[in-house]
């Protein structure tokens, strides 16, 4: 392995080569199940024959053009894009390159919108602790978590953290005078796939409404029909203003989105906002492929049926070590009694990839296009190991 990078992975002592399906392979030719999808990434695997085929004619046809301009594949992927979180109530899209970029935008929007309908002073965003927004210092600033804090500040201020779940916490920090938006994990990922009660989320739609106040949801992890719906939101009774996207967007291509419904669809003017590479034609080939592939109700059942044979099999091992078991479709949490980093090492010698979310949480991310017998290999590695 190299020792050229920077420091800031704790990686694990093998190098990928190739990848098909499900399976990766490292480069001493062993294979691996892998059950993460580079953090729910590879959403159709690897090699997925139409993604390899569309990205590769997209490469010799055009692989970028600035945003001064059109790209028809762009335009064709925005379309799509909208229309799959048409029922969230989205209307427009910027796209850009990752999730803690595609949440700076939503975070703008947010800003603009306050200011220009209530003038200065009502631009404090509020987050949950817990959560997980991204790495740029303002992504920081929005994420509900200190042990990312250490050492970058200062940040970015007008950031308002509150306890997940707490209705009470929520009513007194959406102050209408100060707050402009509320960026929320429908299921919060990093920290241990933590889902949201509807109750919660759909006092937190009431309270944003009455107050004008932007409702967001950080849907990097979650979306993309990653829980069995094509946004998680969607399993609310609730429509929001904002939507972020990245991950699986284009499945293993760069990418990211930021929606947004009426009231915040025309907030940005010409010049307010932009990103190189975003509308990149590589990522939107591989977006429509994902688009054409998991927008689809046959399909996104099949992710939920999935996620439900997993959560049957853990609970039927009745295992004393496994404390808890959470999450939707094909984003799970399993909560241990050791060590999650030892499981995943034991896992990964053994050949199958697992993620672990805090200390002492195992976190499935796989493909979509995993099979039951698929599933059924990997979880007998892991019962083995537990
Ligand atoms: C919920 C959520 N938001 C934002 C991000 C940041 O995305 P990116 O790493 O693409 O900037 C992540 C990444 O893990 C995430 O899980």
């Amino acid at each position: 392995m190299t020792d050229v990078f920077m420091n800031t992975y704790h990686r694990l002592p093998v190098t990928f080569t190739h990848g098909q399906g499900v399976w990766l392979t490292d480069a001493a030719g062993n294979r691996y199940l892998d059950f993460t999808s580079g953090i729910a990434v590879n959403c159709l695997g690897h090699g997925h024959p139409s993604l390899v085929k569309a990205v590769s004619d997209q490469a010799a046809r055009l692989n970028h053009v600035c945003n001064y301009y059109q790209s028809d594949v762009s335009a064709a992927f925005a379309e799509q894009l909208v229309a799959a979180c048409a029922p969230a109530g989205m209307r427009k899209v910027f796209l850009a390159n990752s999730g803690a970029e595609a949440n700076e935008g939503a975070c703008k929007i947010a800003r603009k919108y306050s200011l220009k309908k209530y003038g200065p002073g009502r631009h404090i965003i509020v987050t949950l602790k817990g959560s997980f927004h991204g790495r740029t210092i303002t992504t920081l600033s929005a994420t509900g978590q200190d042990k990312f804090h250490k050492d970058f500040g200062p940040f970015t201020e007008g950031f308002r953290f509150i306890p997940a779940g707490d209705i009470t916490a929520l009513e007194q920090a959406l102050d209408q005078t100060s707050v402009a938006g509320l960026l929320i994990e429908a299921i919060q990922g990093e920290s241990g796939i933590l889902p949201q009660g509807a109750a919660y989320i759909e006092a937190a739609a009431k309270l944003c409404a009455e107050r004008d106040i932007l409702l967001m949801f950080d849907e990097i992890q979650c979306g993309i029909g990653r829980t069995g719906t094509f946004l998680a939101c969607e399993a609310y009774r609730v429509k929001p203003d904002i939507v972020t996207l990245a991950k699986g967007l284009s499945a293993g291509v760069p990418s990211g989105a930021v929606l947004a419904g009426d009231k915040a669809a025309d907030v940005f003017e010409t010049g307010d906002h932009g990103s190189t590479f975003g509308g990149n034609p590589l990522a939107a080939a591989a977006g429509l492929v994902v688009l054409e592939t998991v927008n689809n109700p046959a399909f996104l059942k099949g992710i939920a049926g999935k996620g439900d044979r997993i959560r049957a099999a853990l609970h039927s091992w009745n295992h004393p070590r496994i404390k808890d078991i959470r999450g939707r479709g094909l984003m799970i949490g399993v909560d241990i009694a050791s060590p999650a980093w030892d499981i995943l090492e034991a896992a990964l010698a053994k050949g199958l990839l697992i993620l672990s979310a805090g200390a002492n949480t195992l976190r499935f991310l796989p493909p979509y296009i995993i099979t039951d017998d698929e599933i059924d290999q990997g979880l007998d590695i892991l019962k083995g190991i537990v």
